[in-house]
């Protein structure tokens, strides 16, 4: 009798368990057209219109295609001839996880089927396979949902929870009636969120990936010394262009330049050879001063 008390809930668990991991494994895309439609932001630009064209223009529209070269070297001559570790899921996403987040729902054939496009597009290039690989791989970006569902909430995934499908986490939550649910998340609002990508990845078999050295410095450096501002204010004065390095206003923006000029004279009687004791030979010290705007060290990389 006293047994059954335990078996019975063990019983439960192990039957509700099955079905759930069963449904997780269906998730997974087989294509990247079917990751596309499991996250469909084609209608995000019919409400949202300026934010979607600041996105447009933006680096995070073009985080895959952008970065080829990298990749290839990475699967190519890291995993294949260095390491001769097999390409999987697991490797693809060390760089797509921040690269393209939706990846993460790509079955372990697609994974591996867009990590081998990668080293295509890059290699054929100009071909009409390589072409036919770059346009498929221009699918996959930062896009909306990257940022206000996969990633809103995962700086503290242990106490948010999972994201929920179809939910547009944002700064304020409000209203959007049918178009969609909004939820209100303060997280999004704070240099963590951004840092999760612009910092360190650290894979499930203990390896550590790190692109830039940035976040580590806006830490230690910027925010150590007081520096108050987050990256959003800083960045995203211009909505959702997220200008940066490659944005000449914003490189000007975080560079003080101040020069002072003190003229002097020495060497009196020195002055090509006259003998005249009155001509000094004129000099100046300039000293330029270039000071750090921003809030992490420049240039990154
Ligand atoms: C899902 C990962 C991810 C998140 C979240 C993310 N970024 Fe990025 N960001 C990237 C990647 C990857 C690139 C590089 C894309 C490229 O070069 O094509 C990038 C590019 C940028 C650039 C352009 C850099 C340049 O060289 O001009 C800026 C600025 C930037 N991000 C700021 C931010 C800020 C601020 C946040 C937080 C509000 C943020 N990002 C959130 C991954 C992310
Ligand atoms: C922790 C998240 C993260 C991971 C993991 C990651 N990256 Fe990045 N990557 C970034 C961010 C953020 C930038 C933009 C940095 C900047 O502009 O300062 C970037 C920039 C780059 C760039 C330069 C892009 C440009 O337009 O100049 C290349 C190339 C690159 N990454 C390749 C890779 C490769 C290859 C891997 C896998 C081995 C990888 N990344 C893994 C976040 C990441
Ligand atoms: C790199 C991450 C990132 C991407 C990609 C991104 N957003 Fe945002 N978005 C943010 C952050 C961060 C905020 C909050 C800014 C703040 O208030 O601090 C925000 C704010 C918003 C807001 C509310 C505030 C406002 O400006 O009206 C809307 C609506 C929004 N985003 C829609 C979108 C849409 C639509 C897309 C795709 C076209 C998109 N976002 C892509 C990070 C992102
Ligand atoms: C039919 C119109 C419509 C469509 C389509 C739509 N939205 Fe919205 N959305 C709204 C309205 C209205 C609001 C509330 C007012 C505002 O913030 O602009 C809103 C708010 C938001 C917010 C901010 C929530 C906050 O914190 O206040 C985000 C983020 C967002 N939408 C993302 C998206 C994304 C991503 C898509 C595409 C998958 C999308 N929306 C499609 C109408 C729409
Ligand atoms: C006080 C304002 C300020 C803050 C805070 C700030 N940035 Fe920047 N950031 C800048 C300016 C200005 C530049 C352009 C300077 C340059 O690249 O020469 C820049 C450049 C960048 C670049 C491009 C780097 C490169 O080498 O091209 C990235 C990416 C970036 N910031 C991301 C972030 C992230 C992520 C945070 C938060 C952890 C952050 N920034 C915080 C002002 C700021």
């Amino acid at each position: 009798m006293k047994r059954n008390r335990f078996i019975v809930p063990l019983l439960m668990v192990l039957l509700f368990s099955v079905p759930l991991q069963l449904s997780a494994e269906e998730k997974m895309a087989d294509s990247i057209d079917e990751l596309l439609t499991m996250f469909d932001e084609s209608s995000c630009m019919e409400c949202h219109e300026e934010i979607h064209a600041q996105w447009a223009d933006s680096w995070h529209a073009k985080s895959v295609v952008s970065s080829l070269k990298g990749m290839h070297n990475f699967i190519e001559i890291g995993l294949k001839k260095e390491w001769e570790t097999p390409l999987t899921k697991g490797q693809v996403l060390k760089c797509l996880d921040c690269h393209a987040p939706v990846v993460n729902y790509a079955s372990e054939k697609l994974a591996v089927e867009i990590g081998e496009m990668i080293v295509t597009a890059f290699k054929e290039k100009g071909t009409a396979e390589g072409e036919a690989a770059q346009e498929e791989l221009g699918k996959l970006k930062i896009g909306c949902i990257s940022c206000h569902n996969l990633k809103a909430g995962t700086v503290a995934d242990g106490f948010n929870g999972p994201p929920e499908k179809g939910m547009m986490y944002g700064p304020n939550g409000e209203d959007a009636g049918d178009a969609h649910e909004t939820l209100e998340l303060a997280d999004i609002t704070r240099s963590s969120f951004c840092m999760q990508c612009h910092g360190i990845y650290n894979a499930p078999d203990g390896e550590m990936i790190q692109c830039n050295t940035l976040s580590g410095s806006y830490q230690n450096s910027y925010v150590a010394q007081g520096g108050a501002k987050t990256c959003q204010e800083c960045h995203m004065k211009k909505g959702h262009l997220f200008p940066g390095g490659h944005d000449l206003e914003t490189v000007k923006e975080g560079l003080g330049f101040n020069v002072e000029i003190s003229g002097y004279g020495h060497l009196p009687g020195q002055l090509e050879g006259k003998k005249d004791p009155s001509k000094w030979v004129p000099s100046a010290v300039v000293t330029a001063f270039i000071e750090n705007k921003t809030g992490h060290r420049v240039p990154d990389g």
